[in-house]
């Protein structure tokens, strides 16, 4: 039997990057993947691919950072599926991050927009998901942080805030819900070449971020996927409340070893 067979899984911002790769490999292993997404050409694209595969995917069209919305979904995937298991906080508001410079020059609503994107969306979505899971006797909860979450950087000030958010609302969750068998445990990539970060990265910035790293290649979303599908298993049973990079060593290192390095 497949590891996700009768698991129900919803994966926000399944219709492209990381969340893709994690709609497939569910779906490859079993799992109903409801595709919520705020592209419904795209998310209809990957259901159909995941189909023609042979896996069962169904693309919700969801805009997460409104509540109605969110609501809307769980009592749509409640109605046709009757369980959800499996929730992957996947979406963000990553547009943003194009004007989102230090504190002093930031826009306050850039601020609101970014934390609306991607702090409260996934609140919404675990707050509306949580009761479902405790009914079906649990579930896992994966929240896409970022290293950005735990480290400082030059920009991305907003985007920083809204990671950091993440992180404590995964704490909450795993603290307040884990009697109940829900887990919650957040994943916190580096640099991954997913076609839109591989759309836009300078090559200069790239060369950068390799030279501070301890691989000598930027992150796939594969190396990602698959750390969701094992947190989302009963393998990870034991495993809740944290925090984990996929980040090729970058916040595990001085930056100085690396300029130092021969
Ligand atoms: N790619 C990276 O380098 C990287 C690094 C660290 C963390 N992350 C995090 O990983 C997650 C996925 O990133 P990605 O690079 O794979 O993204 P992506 O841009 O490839 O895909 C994001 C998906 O989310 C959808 N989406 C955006 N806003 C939405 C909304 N309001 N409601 C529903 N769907 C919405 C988009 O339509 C798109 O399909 C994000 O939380 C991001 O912050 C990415």
């Amino acid at each position: 039997m497949s590891e996700f067979e009768g698991k129900v899984a919803i994966v926000t911002g399944g219709a492209n990057g990381m969340g893709e790769a994690v709609v497939r490999e569910l779906a490859a292993n079993g799992a109903t993947v409801v595709i919520a997404d705020i592209d419904r050409e795209r998310a209809e694209t990957v259901e159909a691919a995941v189909r023609s595969s042979g896996g069962t995917a169904r693309a919700v069209h969801t805009d997460v950072r409104d509540e109605d919305q969110v609501r809307a979904l769980v009592d749509t995937v409640v109605a046709e599926y009757g369980r959800i298991d499996i929730l992957d906080n996947n979406a963000a508001s990553l547009e943003l991050t194009a004007n989102d410079p230090d504190v002093v020059a930031l826009d306050p609503q850039i601020l609101h927009q970014t934390l609306q994107g991607n702090l409260i969306a996934p609140f919404l979505c675990s707050k509306y998901v949580i009761p479902v899971m405790i009914a079906g006797g649990g579930g896992s909860i994966i929240n896409m942080a970022s290293v950005a979450g735990f480290t400082g950087d030059i920009a991305l000030t907003a985007y920083a805030l809204s990671k950091a958010g993440v992180i404590q609302l995964t704490r909450a969750i795993a603290v307040q819900y884990g009697k109940q068998n829900v887990r919650a445990n957040a994943i916190a990539p580096a640099t991954i070449l997913t076609p839109n970060v591989d759309a836009y990265m300078p090559q200069d910035y790239r060369d950068a971020y390799i030279h501070n790293s301890s691989t000598p290649f930027l992150g796939a979303p594969e190396d990602v996927s698959g750390l969701v599908v094992f947190l989302a298993s009963q393998r990870a049973r034991y495993m809740t409340g944290h925090v984990i990079p996929v980040d090729g060593g970058i916040t595990s290192a001085l930056a100085v070893a690396h300029d130092r390095r021969t």
